[in-house]
């Protein structure tokens, strides 16, 4: 059988790895699938870079229009990125019958609706496992391999930049600024770190993730983002102190009253082996009825981690093409017709525990009466901790740290809490709060 014939837009840092791998491995590729796959045709706004890469034998292009117009190719993968032309290419691409791989996570969160009715429409597959945690299949283990469970929650570290970031200041004890520097000059965060440092690339990944756990529509205009760059030192060493560690998580969760879809700096108890993730590599849990807890490990990020993701994708079109499309995975694993409509529940409604941190006057009486705020709330506390007085600089002897660990209660309960702890005059700065993940 002739070899299925792809499009790649874009061969930058995924392109050519993707390049690079299918032609390694073809082999062995194609006696998976069943078929060849061959890379017929690549555009690239750089066409001589492109060519170098690929070689004589394949046709370079500027105008990524000329492939999708190319009648032998049945599939394209777009790696270009962002929500601009990628849209438009993709939304061309399945007009004109082609199947669709992409890396590209923040085009599928945002716009993602849109495009998978598309491609419903017109019978033809948007595959994307590389959009979600690099090299670790975990669109696949949550579309298929737990097809069987009802997921109760998904918990991931999705970023591997401000894994890194946050692995090196707990290390050496710096500070948030000092560590982006570094990690920019290792080339693990861009020039322009924005995405990942405010959390809206982990929110991009958690969007996809949550539609497919829970068979919702991916509405990442509903998620709570926020990332590490208010994140400081003394609260990572207060969190290892008290048995935690502080990662970015992305957490979507099936509750009673609706899904719960957020992003932010969390404690995790050391224990757990998500907690001891280090460096850029990623991590997601899932929690399954019938199966419990999961893990999946692996590179969330780079030219051939990402390829293998990319690829597999290729390859999964490759054995269904021929099928059947109301035969086929769905899109986002339920059927296009029994989605549900479980609405996305705003951050206030959300129940979880906390570390907060209290900057506040060395005084007798302040302790109870935070405490007391926190009780008539119905908030429980899990543990208190008072800074030594040998960590408070000289300006501020007067002054001490006082952090409190809650048990669960509802946002919107803490905050009111939070609010009347501030008007305090006994407490002298702006307080710290940050969510606490049992993950259990
Ligand atoms: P790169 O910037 O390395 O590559 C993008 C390529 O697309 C560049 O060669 C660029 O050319 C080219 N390009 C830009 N505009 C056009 C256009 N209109 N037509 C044709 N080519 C164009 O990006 P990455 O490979 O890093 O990322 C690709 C996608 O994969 C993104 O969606 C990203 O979020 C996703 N992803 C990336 C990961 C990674 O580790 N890098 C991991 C997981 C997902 P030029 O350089 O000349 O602008
Ligand atoms: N910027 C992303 C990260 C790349 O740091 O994980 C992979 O999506």
């Amino acid at each position: 059988m002739n070899p299925i014939k792809v499009g790649l837009l874009g061969i930058g840092t995924v392109g050519s790895g993707t390049f690079n791998v299918l032609k390694r491995n073809q082999e062995e590729i194609q006696r998976r699938a069943g078929r060849g796959i061959e890379i017929a045709m690549v555009a690239d706004l750089n066409v001589a870079r492109a060519q170098e890469v690929v070689g004589a034998g394949v046709k370079v292009v500027s105008d990524a229009r000329e492939v999708i117009a190319n009648p032998e190719i049945d599939i394209v993968i777009e790696l270009i990125g962002g929500y601009g032309i990628a849209k438009a290419l993709v939304l061309e691409a399945i007009a004109a019958g082609k199947h669709v791989v992409t890396a590209n996570k923040a085009l599928l969160a945002v716009h993602g609706t849109e495009i998978f009715a598309a491609a419903q429409a017109k019978g033809v597959m948007v595959a994307f496992e590389a959009a979600v945690a690099g090299g670790i299949p975990i669109i696949k283990a949550l579309r298929e391999g737990l097809t069987a469970n009802s997921i109760q929650w998904v918990a991931g570290i999705i970023n591997g930049t401000t894994n890194f970031i946050l692995s090196e200041m707990r290390d050496k004890g710096l500070d948030f600024g000092v560590v982006l520097k570094e990690a920019q000059r290792l080339g693990y965060a861009e020039a322009d770190p924005t995405f990942d440092i405010e959390g809206v690339d982990a929110a991009h990944k958690v969007t996809l993730m949550s539609a497919i756990a829970f068979g919702i529509p991916v509405q990442f205009d509903k998620a709570y983002v926020e990332g590490i760059t208010k994140l400081g030192a003394a609260d990572i060493k207060y969190a290892e102190q008290l048995g935690y560690r502080i990662k970015l998580l992305g957490i979507t969760k099936r509750t009673a009253h609706g899904v719960e879809l957020r992003v932010h700096p969390s404690l995790v108890p050391t224990q757990r082996l998500i907690a001891n993730v280090e460096g850029a590599m990623n991590a997601v849990m899932v929690q399954g009825d019938a199966v419990g807890t999961t893990l999946y490990y692996g590179k969330g990020a780079g030219s051939e981690p990402t390829a293998s993701a990319v690829i597999a994708d290729l390859v999964d079109i490759t054995r269904l093409h021929t099928a059947d499309p109301l035969n086929r995975v769905p899109h986002l694993a339920f059927q296009p017709g029994a989605m549900s409509d479980l609405r996305v529940l705003p951050m206030s409604e959300v129940v979880t525990s906390y570390y907060l941190r209290l900057r506040v006057a060395d005084q007798a009486g302040v302790l109870a009466k935070l405490t007391g705020l926190l009780a008539d709330a119905g908030i429980s506390i899990d543990a208190v901790l008072q800074r030594e007085a040998d960590q408070v600089s000289q300006a501020d002897e007067n002054q001490t740290d006082v952090i409190i660990l809650t048990h669960d209660t509802r946002e919107g309960t803490l905050n009111d809490v939070l609010a009347q702890m501030q008007s305090l005059p006994t407490v002298m700065a702006p307080i710290v709060r940050i969510r606490k993940e049992e993950l259990n």
